[in-house]
C-alpha cells in the first residue's frame, strides 16, 4: 500500500500526468529499454557496453550534450598484475596490492579492495584491450610498492572514446543527450523508470525500464555539499576551491535518496592541496592545479608548515591546521621552468607569455623579497627569515625542520635569484570517496542495508565504493568506475532472463540515418557563433565552453564540421562516430592533436 502512496506523491511532486502506457494483465509493461543508465561518464559507458555486448536493450541518458564526464579530463587507472607491468619488469600480485591499499587508506572497503585487487586486470586491462585501447606507461606512487598507475597515450579520454564507439556500433544501445533525470519512478515493489527534463527545451517525459543504473558521478562540483559532509576530525577550510565540473553536483544522491538509498563514507573526499584560482574565473571559485617542486611553502604568517615533498595526506592535515588554511609557494627565476600545471590545460595557449607566471592575476613576481612581502601581505620579517633559514638548510644538505631532503643531491636550489615568484594555493575538491551504499553486485542498499529492487549505483556516485577509505589513491577512481560499471552490467544480465517472459520492450524508434543536409548551414560565421555564445543558455554548457575556445584560437569551422559533423545536434550513428573524432582536438594530453600540425599544438 505504501508504495502506491509514493507513486501518488511523486506525481504531485514532479507535476506531470501520471498516466502511463496501457497495461495488459498484471505484469505486462511497455518498457522503453531493459536497462536505463543515468550518466554517460566512464562508469555509465562501461555498464552500457557490458550489457550491450550481451544483447540487452540499453538506453543511456545524460544531462550534458557530450559523452564522457570527468574522464575526458582525467589521467590513469590503477591495475594489478598486468602484461605491461611484466614487460617493464615489475613483479606484482593481488595479495600485495590488497595489503598496500588497506595500509594506505586505513579504513578502505576491504571486500571491494580485495575484489578490485583480484579482478582489475580482467575488468580493466583486458576490457580496454577488447575495445581497442592500449596502456603504454605505468607509473609509481606512494601507496604502491610496485608501479600500478596505468596510462594510455592521451589519458582516459582514449578509453572513453573507445567505449563510446563500441557502444555506438551496438544497435541495442541508444543515447539521449541533454536529458536530466530528476527523479525515479517507484512502482509496486521496485524502481521502474525515470522522469527526465530536457535541459535545452525544458520538456518533461519519462522512460521506463526494470533496471535503472545510476552513474551520475561525485559531488565535488558542489562546495556547499562538500563542506556539509566534511570529516569531523579535520578543520574546515575557510576557502575551498572547486576542482570538479559543474555537473558533479551530487544530484544522484538526492535521486537515490528519495528511493531510500543509504550512504557510506559520505564525509570522505580527495581534497588536493595545490589548487590556485583560475585566473579566467571572475568569481574566484574554479581551481587549476599547479606545482613547483623547488618551491618553499609559507603560511599566512610567513612560516613553513609542512614537508612540501611529503605524502599528500600529511600535507592536507598540516595545511588544514593553518589559520587561515592557505599558503604561498615561493621560488625564484632559476626554478621558473619547474612549474607544472594540470587540468584546464587550454589556458596554456593564452597570453603571449606564460599564462600563470607572466599573468599578474595569477602570480606575484617581484625583484626583492621585501616587495614580495608587500604584495602578498606576508609579514616581512618572517618571510625573509623563513627563506634565509630554507637556504641555510639547503647549504647544509639536510632539512632539519621538516625532513624534505637529507643530502645535497636531494636539496632544491637556493632561493636567491630574482625575480621572485609567489603563487597562492588553497585546498580544492576533486574526487568523492563516499556516496551511495551498494552491495558487491552494485545493487543500491537502503538505510537498513536491504537491496532496493531494480536500482544500481556505480562509479564516483558510490564514492568509488569506499576503496579509498580515508586517503585517496592514484587511479582508484577511474578504475573503480569501470569495475563497478561492469559489475552492475553483469548483475543486470544475470537477472534479465527471468524478467524477459514478464515484460515486453516497446520497439525503439528508428534513428534518422541520413542527416537533413538542408539544416546544415555551412555559412554560419564566426559572428553568428559569437552571438550564439553571448548568453549562457541551459543545456548548452559544453557548446559554450568549447566554442569560446574556437573563437579564441581562431579555429576554422570546417576543421570539425562537415556534412558528417554538422552545426546542429546530431542524431545518427554515423555523425556521432564522426564527431567522436574531433574531441581530441581539445581533450587529451601527451600526444599532439591532429590539429597541431595545422595551427601549432594549443596545449
Ligand atoms: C581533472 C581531473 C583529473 C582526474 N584524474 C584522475 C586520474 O588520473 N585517475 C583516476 O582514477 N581518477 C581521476 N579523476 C577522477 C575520475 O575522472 C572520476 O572519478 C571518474 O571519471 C568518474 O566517473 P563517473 O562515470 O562515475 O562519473 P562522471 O564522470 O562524473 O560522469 C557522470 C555523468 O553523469 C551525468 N549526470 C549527472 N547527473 C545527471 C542526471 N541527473 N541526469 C543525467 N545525467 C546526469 C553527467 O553529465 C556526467 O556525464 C580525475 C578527475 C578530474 C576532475
Ligand atoms: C575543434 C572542433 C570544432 C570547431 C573548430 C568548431 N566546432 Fe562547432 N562543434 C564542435 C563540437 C564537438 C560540437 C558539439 C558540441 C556540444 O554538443 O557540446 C559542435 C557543435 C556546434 C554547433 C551546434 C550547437 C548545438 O546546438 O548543439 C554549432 C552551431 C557550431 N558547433 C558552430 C560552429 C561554428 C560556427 C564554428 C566555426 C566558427 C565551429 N562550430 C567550429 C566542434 C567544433
Ligand atoms: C574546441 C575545444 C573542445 C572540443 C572540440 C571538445 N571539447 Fe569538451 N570541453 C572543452 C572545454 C573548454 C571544456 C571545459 C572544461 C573545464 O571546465 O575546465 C570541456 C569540457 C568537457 C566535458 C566535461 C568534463 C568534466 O569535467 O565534466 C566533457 C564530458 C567533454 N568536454 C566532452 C567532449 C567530447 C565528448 C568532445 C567531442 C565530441 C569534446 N568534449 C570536444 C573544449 C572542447
Amino acid at each position: 500500500m505504501w508504495k502506491l502512496r509514493i507513486v501518488t506523491l511523486f506525481c504531485v511532486f514532479v507535476n506531470i500526468s501520471c498516466s502511463r502506457p496501457e497495461t495488459e494483465g498484471e505484469k505486462t509493461f511497455d518498457f522503453d529499454a531493459e536497462a536505463i543508465v543515468v550518466g554517460g561518464g566512464i562508469a555509465g559507458l562501461s555498464a552500457a557496453v557490458e550489457m550491450g555486448r550481451e544483447g540487452i536493450d540499453v538506453l543511456v541518458l545524460d544531462m550534458n550534450s557530450v559523452i564522457g564526464g570527468h574522464a575526458v579530463m582525467a589521467g590513469g587507472f590503477a591495475i594489478v598484475n598486468t602484461p605491461l607491468q611484466a614487460r617493464e619488469g615489475f613483479n606484482d600480485s593481488s595479495q600485495q596490492a590488497y595489503l598496500d591499499w588497506m595500509e594506505w587508506t586505513e579504513d578502505g572497503n576491504s571486500e571491494w579492495t580485495k575484489y578490485y585487487a583480484e579482478n582489475s586486470r580482467e575488468m580493466i586491462y583486458d576490457f580496454a584491450t577488447e575495445v581497442g585501447v592500449e596502456f603504454v606507461r605505468v607509473q609509481a606512487g606512494y601507496e604502491n610498492s610496485v608501479p600500478r598507475f596505468h596510462f594510455t597515450s592521451r589519458g582516459a579520454v582514449d578509453f572513453v572514446l573507445a567505449l563510446y564507439r563500441t557502444a555506438l556500433e551496438l544497435p541495442n544501445i541508444s543515447f539521449e543527450w541533454n536529458q536530466k533525470v530528476e527523479t525515479l519512478i517507484l512502482e509496486e515493489d521496485q524502481v521502474s523508470g525515470v522522469v527526465v527534463r530536457n535541459t535545452r527545451d525544458g520538456e518533461e517525459k519519462y522512460f521506463l525500464a526494470p533496471h535503472i543504473i545510476l552513474a551520475t558521478g561525485g559531488f565535488e562540483g558542489n562546495l556547499h555539499r562538500v563542506l556539509e559532509n566534511w570529516r569531523s576530525d579535520l578543520p574546515k577550510p575557510d576557502r575551498l576551491l572547486m576542482g570538479a565540473s559543474v555537473h558533479a553536483d551530487g544530484n544522484g544522491l538526492d535521486i537515490a535518496g528519495k528511493a531510500g538509498a543509504g550512504l557510506s563514507w559520505i564525509d570522505r573526499h580527495y581534497i588536493y592541496t595545490n589548487g590556485m584560482v583560475d585566473p579566467q574565473d571572475s568569481e574566484g571559485i574554479l581551481a587549476i592545479t599547479a606545482s613547483n617542486d623547488n618551491a618553499v611553502w609559507l603560511n599566512a604568517q610567513g612560516k613553513r608548515f609542512t614537508n612540501e615533498g611529503g605524502y599528500d595526506k600529511t600535507i592536507l592535515s598540516d595545511l588544514l591546521a593553518q589559520d587561515p588554511a592557505h599558503y604561498f609557494a615561493i621560488f625564484d627565476e632559476s626554478s621558473r621552468d619547474q612549474l607544472s600545471m594540470r587540468g584546464r590545460e587550454w589556458i596554456k595557449n593564452h597570453a603571449s607569455g606564460h599564462p600563470i607566471l607572466d599573468n599578474p592575476n595569477a602570480a606575484y613576481k617581484t625583484n626583492s623579497l621585501e616587495e614580495l612581502s608587500s604584495v602578498t601581505g606576508l609579514p616581512e620579517i618572517n618571510l625573509i627569515s623563513s627563506i634565509k633559514r630554507f637556504n641555510s638548510l639547503i647549504d647544509a644538505g639536510e632539512d632539519a625542520d621538516f625532513g624534505r631532503f637529507s643530502s645535497l643531491d636531494e636539496a632544491p636550489p637556493r632561493i636567491d635569484n630574482p625575480p621572485f615568484y609567489a603563487i597562492q594555493f588553497f585546498p580544492m575538491t576533486r574526487k568523492s570517496m563516499g556516496g551511495i551504499a551498494v552491495d558487491m553486485n552494485a545493487r543500491v542498499l537502503n538505510t537498513s542495508g536491504e537491496v532496493v529492487p531494480g536500482l544500481y549505483a556505480i562509479g564516483e556516485l558510490t564514492g568509488s565504493v569506499g576503496i579509498n577509505g580515508s586517503h585517496g589513491m592514484d587511479g582508484m577512481f577511474l578504475g573503480p568506475a569501470v569495475v563497478t560499471g561492469r559489475v552492475a552490467g553483469r548483475t543486470v544480465v544475470e537477472n534479465i532472463s527471468s524478467l524477459e517472459s514478464e515484460f515486453t520492450i516497446a520497439p525503439k524508434a528508428l534513428e534518422q540515418v541520413i542527416p537533413n543536409l538542408s539544416d546544415w548551414n555551412p555559412m554560419l560565421s564566426r559572428g553568428d557563433l559569437k552571438s550564439l555564445l553571448e548568453n549562457n543558455r541551459e543545456g548548452y554548457w559544453h557548446f559554450q565552453v568549447s566554442h569560446s575556445l574556437v573563437i579564441e584560437w581562431q579555429y576554422d569551422c570546417t576543421l570539425c564540421h562537415s556534412a558528417q559533423v554538422p552545426f546542429y545536434p546530431i542524431n545518427n550513428t554515423e555523425s556521432k562516430l564522426a564527431q567522436s573524432q574531433v574531441c581530441v582536438y581539445c581533450h587529451g594530453r601527451g600526444t599532439p592533436s591532429p590539429l597541431a600540425e595545422r595551427i601549432g599544438n594549443p596545449l
